[in-house]
């Protein structure tokens, strides 16, 4: 249902019933309900099909709301908020006694962000209460950024999806947890390093966020172990000097057996005749297409995906953070021209 007013008013008459509601964000879709209702957000897990240890963010209207929600805010974490709310921006920190404990996964902190969507903003304020709110596709594959790839995912399983236009970032929000000796990064998102450097000092980037945890390892974000963002079609990623990237990625697309697209940093042209979307010129583009284009490729049936990917700066570390993930770590290291170092399955 395209947003507008009455859109708004069927979407608070369901959530009050404590139904799931597709809603438009400034990152990607969500799937909220009732945020401190505990068999709402059952509701949530249930129509992702989402792993009960994995937690939820609960979306406020401004920082008020916000602090409501938690006990022991820091200095710094008001510091942060003020500088990048409403936005891409999540803060976790230990949860006060009235957020259930299936938002939290258990955990004693919860995840909280003031979204800048203004159909996103008006839903929230005209409940009057937090909405928890995963990304709403089914668990593992890529995040939504448009009404229909909500209903792709969702069809039949949830009443109403609101249609705010495609999402402005494409890749979803930073997540942080401010502690006493700092901020720690813990995804990447819409708000980059370089940003929160600046208003912090310094961030620790997580283990999670660009390498794969062990299998035992219990990560600070859950979300990080589990495989994500993934398409149907196998994804490779290729790194290095731009030539090497290009002349390698076309030696493995030659010797394919077909099926195979490749994903470029623009100018699609310069593999012709080969298969090849275009992920944009830069890092900002790149992010608002790739959710898409992984679901391109598999509504377009191709089996493997040979994807450029960005240098770690700015959005790049977000989109990186993404692809390694859809990848599955599958890296190939090109240094000279056709040559590479070896598929690096880590
Ligand atoms: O941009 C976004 O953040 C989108 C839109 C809909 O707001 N939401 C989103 O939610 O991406 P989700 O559930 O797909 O991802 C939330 C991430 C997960 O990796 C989860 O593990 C982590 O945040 N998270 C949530 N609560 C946490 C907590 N208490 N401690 C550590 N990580 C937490
Ligand atoms: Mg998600």
């Amino acid at each position: 249902m395209a947003a507008n007013d009455a859109a708004i008013t069927a979407a608070v008459q369901l959530l009050r019933a404590a139904q799931v509601v597709g809603v438009p964000t400034e990152t990607v879709y969500g799937l909220a309900a009732k945020g401190l209702c505990a068999p709402a957000v059952d509701g949530i897990f249930a129509a992702k099909g989402r792993p009960a240890d994995n937690p939820l963010i609960l979306h406020v209207a401004d920082k008020d709301q916000a602090l409501e929600l938690w006990k022991d805010v820091p200095p710094l974490a008001e510091k942060l908020m003020d500088a990048f709310w409403p936005g891409p921006f999540t803060v976790v920190l230990p949860a006060g006694d009235i957020v259930p404990a299936n938002v939290r996964a258990g955990l004693p902190t919860v995840a909280v962000r003031c979204p800048a969507h203004p159909w996103m903003r008006k839903l929230i304020a005209a409940c009057g209460f937090p909405l928890a709110a995963p990304s709403a596709n089914t668990s593992g594959k890529p995040s939504p950024t448009t009404a229909q790839a909500v209903l792709d995912d969702m069809d039949g399983r949830i009443a109403l999806v609101v249609d705010g236009g495609a999402s402005r970032m494409g890749v979803e929000s930073t997540v942080v947890a401010v502690q006493d000796d700092g901020v720690r990064l813990l995804r990447p998102g819409g708000v980059t390093y370089e940003q929160l450097c600046k208003i912090a000092g310094s961030v620790v980037l997580d283990d999670g966020v660009l390498q794969p945890l062990p299998a035992d390892a219990r990560p600070a974000s859950p979300g990080m172990k589990y495989r994500h963002y993934a398409p149907q079609a196998q994804v490779t990623l290729y790194d290095g000097p731009p030539q090497a990237v290009q002349a390698t990625i076309c030696r493995d697309y030659d010797a394919g057996q077909g099926n195979t697209v490749i994903l470029a940093r623009g100018r699609p042209a310069r593999y012709a005749p080969r298969r090849c979307y275009d992920a944009g010129a830069d890092a900002g583009e790149y992010a608002r297409r790739i959710f898409g284009l992984l679901r391109r490729a598999d509504d377009d049936g191709y089996a493997r995906i040979l994807a450029e990917v960005p240098p770690c700066e700015g959005m790049g570390l977000a989109v990186r953070n993404r692809m390694l993930r859809a990848a599955g770590f599958r890296v190939v290291h090109a240094n000279e021209i056709g040559n590479d170092k070896g598929e690096k399955q880590l």
